[in-house]
């Protein structure tokens, strides 16, 4: 067993902190054995002790929801609403993802900037394109960092350089599933159907299938913006709401599913998500940009739903999970100020959400509870803890005001991540 040494802050409820002052970590086989204020607490198996001095201890950052082909687009293109934006500035980019040259170049910064900021597990999509979402799988796998990655499957409402046929799109799924279906793999395949207005009922079906036929899990996006909602209902009369259409091809909640943003989803869509498990992505600057609205975080905790956060690059601008506790907590507060019975999110509620609420998708993830994956972040706050701060206050200012210079070192299942290489 391996034991580290720091100031452990996580949290094992929403409501508070669990801090050990210069405490100890035990990590065997990858997973936290327990934590104690005396090493003697372990017993004789210690091999190591590493010493982080007065640094911090958190878990590692999960991001729920990111498109890793928008990468190049991030912090530019912002004065459209989803559907256009879409049109004019999205779907062009991620044409270019036929050429890997030009994918492995970008995914290799976008993987390396994901360690920057300490995200040790990511939920992404990809493009339709079979060789570069391999190649993305295979930049996660050689950083050693988490991730479940989505070939998108599309076959309307686009441009014709994304439009791939039902079995042709099924065929680059099953390619990729023989590839890397490892229930113990780090980096793992997700069905990942675009959202309903880019998905035929033939292409929403054959997504279904898939996933339960592998058991795997499903991401997509769902009641983002007020154009979209009202395009699926056009698209899909029959259905009670978006969610429901999802249900109905077998993609909502009936193998583990998240989706991303969920805005506008309340009522009908909030009770059924609820029952089917669906977990939310939230994107708290993304659906500022494109001017999306606020989604209701409050009633997700009220009603059990699992919220995770996500930067939703390049719909988001923000590639920091920190950052985004500090948006998400942000916007709950407008949120509160227009609905006082839906109480703002606390620091506590935002770090749970972030880790241990988000982890849950990956398994035992985003906590320092016996039995978890240790995946953690050494942060040296030194710079930014000039007058005492006590560990709750010094954790809020790395989270408000600290960036990636402030993460030390970063571990994936209890693996030591070094810097991922950027390729050319
Ligand atoms: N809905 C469908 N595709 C996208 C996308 O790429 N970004 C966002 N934010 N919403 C979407
Ligand atoms: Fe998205």
């Amino acid at each position: 067993m391996k034991l580290y040494k720091a100031n452990i802050i996580f949290t094992r409820e929403k409501e508070q902190f669990e801090v050990v002052e210069h405490g100890y970590v035990g990590v065997e086989n990858g997973r936290v054995v327990g934590l104690a204020s005396n090493a003697d607490a372990f017993g004789e198996d210690v091999e190591d002790v590493v010493d982080y001095g007065d640094c911090l201890l958190i878990p590692a950052m999960n991001d729920m929801h990111v498109h890793a082909p928008q990468y190049r687009n991030q912090a530019i293109s912002m004065d459209l609403e989803l559907l256009p934006w879409l049109k004019q500035y999205t779907f062009p980019e991620e044409a270019k993802y036929k050429d890997t040259h030009y994918a492995e170049r970008m995914y290799s910064r976008f993987v390396h900037d994901l360690w920057r900021f300490g995200t040790m597990r990511t939920v992404a999509f990809a493009t339709i394109h079979l060789e570069s979402t391999r190649l993305l799988m295979e930049l996660f796998r050689e950083a050693g960092m988490g991730a479940m990655v989505g070939k998108v499957d599309m076959d309307r409402n686009a441009i014709d350089a994304l439009h791939v046929r039902v079995d042709e799109a099924m065929a680059r799924n099953e390619a990729i599933i023989a590839e890397w279906n490892d229930p113990d793999g780090l980096v793992k395949p997700i069905i990942t159907p675009r959202f309903i207005p880019s998905c035929t009922p033939a292409m929403l079906r054959a997504c279904g299938e898939l996933a339960q036929r592998y058991q795997l899990p499903v991401q997509s996006h769902l009641s983002e913006n007020a154009s979209e909602v009202a395009w699926v209902r056009e698209l899909e009369p029959e259905s009670r709401n978006y969610g429901d259409a999802y249900d109905r091809y077998g993609l909502f909640g009936q193998t583990p599913t998240i989706m991303a943003h969920c805005v506008f989803t309340a009522g009908d869509e909030l009770e059924l998500m609820t029952r089917r498990n669906v977990m939310v992505a939230h994107c708290p600057t993304s659906n500022l940009n494109l001017g999306s609205g606020i989604a209701p975080i409050r009633s997700f905790l009220n009603s059990g739903v699992k919220v995770g956060l996500g930067s939703d690059i390049s719909g988001g601008n923000d590639l920091s999970i920190m950052r985004m506790m500090v948006y998400a907590i942000q916007m709950s507060k407008l949120y509160y100020n227009h609905d006082k019975s839906k109480h703002f999110l606390t620091l506590s509620e935002a770090f749970w959400i972030a880790t241990k609420s988000a982890g849950s998708f990956f398994g035992k993830v985003g906590s320092f509870e016996p039995g978890y994956e240790f995946d953690a972040l050494v942060i040296d706050d030194s710079d930014l803890n000039h007058d005492n701060y006590s560990l709750i206050h010094r954790l809020e200012r790395f989270i408000y005001m600290g960036d990636d210079r402030h993460i030390a070192v970063r571990f994936c299942r209890g693996c030591e991540i070094p810097e991922p290489r950027i390729r050319d």
